[in-house]
């Protein structure tokens, strides 16, 4: 995979970028006056208006052209075909076969049949939620289980917690679920303070059952089982791990039934659809969290059958790319419309961060464009109030994505309309923007003085012609956040793909993990720092000082 500048797209969008510096995105609206029907694409129960982006329709097909010549859709392919296109891990990248129809029966992998293993894992989870559901799964003193406690970190973690909040209108309310992930021991004292040991069940989730935050907090969970009555023979009864580390689960003291297999081919921030997202099963019951995978599963079809004019994924991830690349922007923030939904930036954050925060391609060598940009946001309206200050007058240009339900589970007066109208002025505003001429107009009409007209008017400005998505849906539902999720799964792809880096391996995240071990063996011992830099010896000694 070579560096994407030598394409001869890249370098034509590189000169017309030049050229569509003097066109606004509303002049672009009046001479293609089919722009809305052009740009607007339904899938997977969603439908997107990406019409108020700086994109003419020369602008669509050279970045279509980019991704043709990058070859994603070879690339495409081979993913689904399970190649082995996580190549530094030589791994295969196949979370689209934890949601395969079941019209698909084989997917064969090292000789074995990943699509089997993953219908048996749906059955042992159908089971295992069922028990726990129907209070048929009884803790060490007879009682039901009524809470169940979810211990993971990252991708066992951010995605299934993302869910069950977003998915919290088809909760059975049989079972409660919580989730502990920082090693912070405030998350965890405060998550158990409210639970009793003998109707409490942990599911420890960790693919490597290494991680040393999930092991902490397994272990501090255990302890607190064991000291609050529960016999150390009965935990069995009260823990249960996802993990492809079977022998370090069974020495924890889990039983092998009741451990879920994890897969290599599975990466962690992918993983959700796997038994990593039983915590969102044990919710919201098997029925929901099958209906989440149909609606991953339509995406991915969606995804790889539409032609790339026509494929959400695939234009989300182009227009991202031409934001990146062609006008330095430097992040993405997305903000959907819905309470449920509030916690989805954090999760798309890890999901994209993860998987484009790179800096070499495949080859090895160092790219020659910028990658990944910083995923961020929250809900509307709130951040209204707060950030979209920067996003209407702040000097960078920061593409958005607004996600809005178009009915909610809770009507409550007129709330909806309120929230929904809120969303669309917001897409509104930052495209049209307000002139000079207009600021001045609307004091003049406030009763301003002349001077103060003068003085007030250029605050008021707004430049507009700010890019933004609207991704709209009729209903939150299981089927549609399955398939929001998938969406933003396939449009990291892309752009990984046209950067030409590996989107699915992590080596950033291992120097850390090693100096921490470091630091964490000195600031429990005489240890003499001296030859570390200053600021981290400072920063020892206060700690020692402090526990002192
Ligand atoms: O540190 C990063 C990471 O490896 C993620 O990629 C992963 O999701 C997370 O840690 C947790 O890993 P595990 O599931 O093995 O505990």
């Amino acid at each position: 995979m070579t560096s994407p500048i030598h394409l001869a797209a890249w370098k034509a969008l590189s000169e017309h970028r030049k050229e569509i510096d003097a066109t606004s995105i509303q002049q672009i609206f009046d001479t293609q006056p089919s722009r809305i029907q052009d740009c607007t694409i339904n899938a997977a129960g969603w439908t997107l208006d990406f019409s108020k982006n700086r994109a003419t329709s020369k602008t669509f097909s050279l970045l279509t052209q980019l991704a043709q010549e990058a070859e994603i859709e070879s690339l495409r392919d081979k993913m689904f075909q399970g190649e082995r296109i996580n190549a530094t891990e030589n791994r295969s990248v196949l979370h689209t076969a934890l949601r395969a129809s079941h019209a698909q029966n084989s997917l064969v992998i090292d000789n074995s049949n990943v699509l089997a293993e993953v219908r048996s894992t749906l059955k042992q989870m159908e089971k295992f939620v069922w028990q726990l559901q129907s209070g048929q799964w009884r803790g060490y003193s007879n009682k039901k289980i009524t809470d169940v406690v979810s211990i993971g970190i990252g991708g066992s973690y951010l995605g299934p917690k993302v869910v069950t909040e977003a998915l919290k209108p088809y909760a059975q309310n049989t079972i409660s679920v919580h989730y502990i992930a920082n090693i912070d021991g405030s998350d965890i004292t405060e998550k158990l303070k409210k639970l009793n040991p003998d109707t409490t069940l942990f599911i420890v989730s960790s693919k490597s059952f290494g991680t040393l935050e999930t092991l902490y907090n397994a272990n501090a969970s255990r302890e607190w089982f064991l000291r609050n009555g529960g016999p150390e023979e009965q935990i069995h009864k009260h823990f249960a791990a996802v993990s492809s580390n079977v022998k370090k689960a069974v020495e924890f003291g889990i039983s092998e039934e009741n451990i879920f297999p994890m897969w290599d081919w599975v990466g962690g921030r992918y993983s959700l659809w796997s038994a990593i997202g039983l915590p969102i099963a044990v919710s919201v019951g098997m029925e929901n969290f099958r209906s989440l995978l149909e609606g991953a599963h339509e995406m991915d079809t969606h995804f790889k059958t539409a032609p790339l004019t026509e494929n959400l994924p695939a234009i989300m991830g182009l227009l991202g790319i031409w934001y990146c690349n062609f006008y330095g922007a430097q992040s993405h923030v997305l903000i959907p419309y819905d309470h449920y939904l509030r916690a989805l930036p954090a999760h798309i954050q890890q999901l994209d961060m993860e998987s484009n925060g790179k800096a070499n391609l495949q080859d090895g060598s160092h790219v020659e464009t910028d990658t990944g940009p910083i995923i961020w946001g929250g809900s509307g309206t709130n951040g209204q109030h707060a950030y979209h200050q920067l996003l209407h007058q702040g000097t960078r240009l920061v593409p958005v994505d607004f996600i809005a339900p178009l009915t909610t589970h809770n009507p409550v007066n007129d709330h909806h309309l309120q929230l929904f109208a809120n969303c669309v002025s917001q897409s509104q505003a930052l495209m049209v923007g307000k002139t000079l001429a207009q600021a001045e107009n609307e004091l003049q009409q406030s009763g301003a003085t002349k001077d103060e007209i003068e003085k007030i008017a250029p605050h008021k400005v707004i430049a507009g012609n700010r890019p933004s998505n609207t991704l709209l849906t009729n209903k939150l539902t299981p089927f549609t956040v399955g398939s929001l999720i998938a969406l933003y799964e396939h449009k990291t792809f892309v752009q990984g793909a046209v950067w030409g880096i590996n989107s699915f391996d992590q080596w950033g995240v291992e120097l850390g993990k090693v100096l921490g071990t470091d630091i964490a063996q000195r600031l429990n011992s005489n240890s003499d720092d001296s030859e570390l830099d200053s600021s981290t010896q400072a920063l020892i000694k206060a700690f020692k000082d402090a526990q002192a």
